[in-house]
């Protein structure tokens, strides 16, 4: 089944004049798209958060309201309750998150009904390390995410995916790499390879800047800072003024063993992120198949200033 071929697109004509940048937000009370939510304002864009029924009184919503965005409830089981919702956008942009039924089949009603409601673009909740020419099964979150790429690709709808590599705020906080009690930078493999790290603003920032820009090509690349394992560990020696080493757990082989085990002893399947999945992602990158090809497209609008990890990190202290 093709579950967008069915949807027929709105004559433009047939509905009232939209606001010239209207932007429909999915995902608009998670941490990524409230930050969205708020750039998005900040360039006088008219936003409009969709949220789930009863999500309108969360504390997120009424964060979103005084920042002047329309919260509007909806069912996102239903594609003709979307579609309504998507009437007059430009872009409906996605940071939701999830599982296989949020990433592929919540975005896929979420696309029929941008497409339903003749909305131009659509900008998936990618927001990741280069999950393109991954092999399957090597990562389970970008198999959904290329799962909903193919249904995206056959859509009559102009698309845009923003690669922005791993969250840098996640050196501070969850991804066991600058281990700052025992001052080691943590890997497998090469310490050499180049690895790609965006944090969550800048990424949002550029989200907003895109969606509003209605020349963006399919996919958008960038990296606040470029960084191998060896610049992690002069970034976070800089930062701190303290010597960091390097400590070499082992091989990427290694690592691929250990993310087996872990997912065997601890399968969380019910969890997005759960310890493996983590592994994952580092396997990922460390091994360069994830890696964002070069050139990248930060330089696309000039204003933003590209957080680096060494600023990061000496925000830490
Ligand atoms: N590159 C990286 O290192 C990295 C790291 C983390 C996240 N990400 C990506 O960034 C994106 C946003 O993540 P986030 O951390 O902002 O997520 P988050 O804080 O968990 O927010 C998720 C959003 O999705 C909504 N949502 C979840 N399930 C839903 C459903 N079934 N129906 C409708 N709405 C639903 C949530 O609504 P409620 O508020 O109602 O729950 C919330 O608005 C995702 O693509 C994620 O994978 C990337």
């Amino acid at each position: 089944m093709n579950p967008i071929a069915p949807t027929q697109p709105t004559d433009h004509a047939a509905r009232p004049e939209a606001a010239p940048t209207t932007i429909v937000l999915a995902g608009a009370t998670g941490a990524l798209g409230l930050l969205i939510a708020h750039y998005l304002r900040q360039r006088g864009a008219t936003v409009r958060a969709l949220v789930r029924p009863g999500a309108s009184t969360k504390a997120e919503a009424t964060s979103l309201r005084l920042q002047g965005v329309s919260v509007v409830e909806v069912d996102f089981g239903s594609v003709a309750e979307l579609t309504k919702a998507c009437q007059g956008g430009t872009c409906v942009v996605s940071a939701l998150s999830g599982l296989r039924e949020v990433i592929v089949d919540t975005q896929t009603r979420l696309l029929e009904a941008a497409v339903a409601a003749g909305v131009p673009r659509f900008i998936p909740s990618d927001f990741s390390a280069d999950f393109t020419h991954l092999p399957e099964g090597s990562n389970r979150n970008f198999d959904f995410r290329r799962e909903f790429q193919r249904r995206l690709d056959k859509a009559p709808i102009r698309a845009t995916s923003i690669l922005n590599g791993m969250f840098m705020d996640l050196l501070t906080g969850q991804a066991p790499v600058i281990l700052a009690g025992p001052k080691r930078v943590l890997y497998w493999g090469s310490p050499d390879q180049p690895l790609d790290f965006t944090t969550m603003q800048n990424t949002a920032e550029y989200t907003a800047a895109a969606a509003l820009d209605a020349t963006t090509p399919r996919y958008l690349r960038v990296a606040g800072d470029v960084a191998s394992i060896r610049g992690l560990q002069a970034a976070a020696t800089a930062a701190t003024g303290q010597p960091y080493k390097l400590f070499r757990a082992g091989s990427l082989g290694l690592l691929a063993g250990m993310i087996k085990v872990t997912k065997t002893l601890m399968p969380a399947k019910d969890e997005v992120f759960p310890p493996w999945q983590g592994m994952q992602y580092l396997h990922n990158m460390l091994s360069g198949q994830a890696k964002l090809a070069e050139p990248l497209d930060n330089g696309r609008y000039p204003e933003i200033r590209w957080k680096t990890v060494r600023e990061l990190l000496a925000g830490r202290r």
